[in-house]
């Protein structure tokens, strides 16, 4: 059986938190993509070249997670050539047999367009930068973190390969003044809802 969900949306909105929960209850392979493009922004040298060749070594390695990592990233993540060295490897994934969940920011718009379900994962720029600090286990001023969001959504907003954009046919979860519990309770619905036309 072939099933994509797709799931979409700025920083910090729960895109993981859901894309996790999902994957267990369902039983689908979970690809953070955003990963891959840390792992790029981490690597050094020609970023293209580390697209080109990106290992399953890269991806396991320490401090992908960061917030230093993360704005490496986004840097990476507006070169089309890196972009494009991406793709396969995201789709193959997406169709995998016995079904896929894939988070990041352009998964309904590019990377699987005729995926089976879409959300857009969103909250405002204050709670997510709230999540984040929190995370990070306060470390640095919350301002600093607020300010890094934004030039975050900035930066994969505007750039003109495959922005962070909801896919028309998206449902949006604004998941602001939502519990974890509420946000992945209201997704679970919609793809079993949808998993049931499948049937
Ligand atoms: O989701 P995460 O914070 O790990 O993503 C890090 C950065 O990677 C994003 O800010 C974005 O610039 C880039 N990214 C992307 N397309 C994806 C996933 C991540 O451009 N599908």
């Amino acid at each position: 059986m072939h099933f994509t969900v797709a799931i979409d949306g700025p920083a910090a909105a729960g895109k993981g938190t859901i894309s996790r929960a999902i994957a267990r209850e369902f039983g689908f392979a979970h690809l953070d993509t955003g990963l891959l493009y840390r792992a790029v922004g981490l690597k050094g040298g020609d970023p293209v070249q580390a697209a080109r060749s990106l290992s399953s070594d890269d991806l396991a390695r320490d401090g992908l997670r960061s917030l230093a990592a993360g704005e490496a990233a986004s840097r990476v993540a507006v070169l089309s050539d890196v972009r494009a060295a991406l793709v396969d490897f995201q789709r193959d994934f997406a169709r995998r047999d016995g079904g896929a969940v894939l988070d990041g920011r352009d998964i309904g718009t590019v990377i699987c367009p005729e995926a089976e379900v879409k959300l857009f994962v969103t909250a405002s720029a204050e709670t997510r930068a709230r999540r984040r600090w929190l995370e990070a286990g306060e470390d640095g001023s919350y301002k600093e973190v607020l300010a890094q969001v934004r030039a975050r959504d900035a930066r994969d907003s505007s750039r003109a390969d495959a922005p962070l954009l909801a896919a028309p046919d998206a449902i949006t979860l604004d998941t602001t003044e939502w519990t974890v519990t509420y946000a992945i309770e209201a997704a679970k619905e919609i793809i079993a809802a949808r998993l049931a036309t499948c049937a």
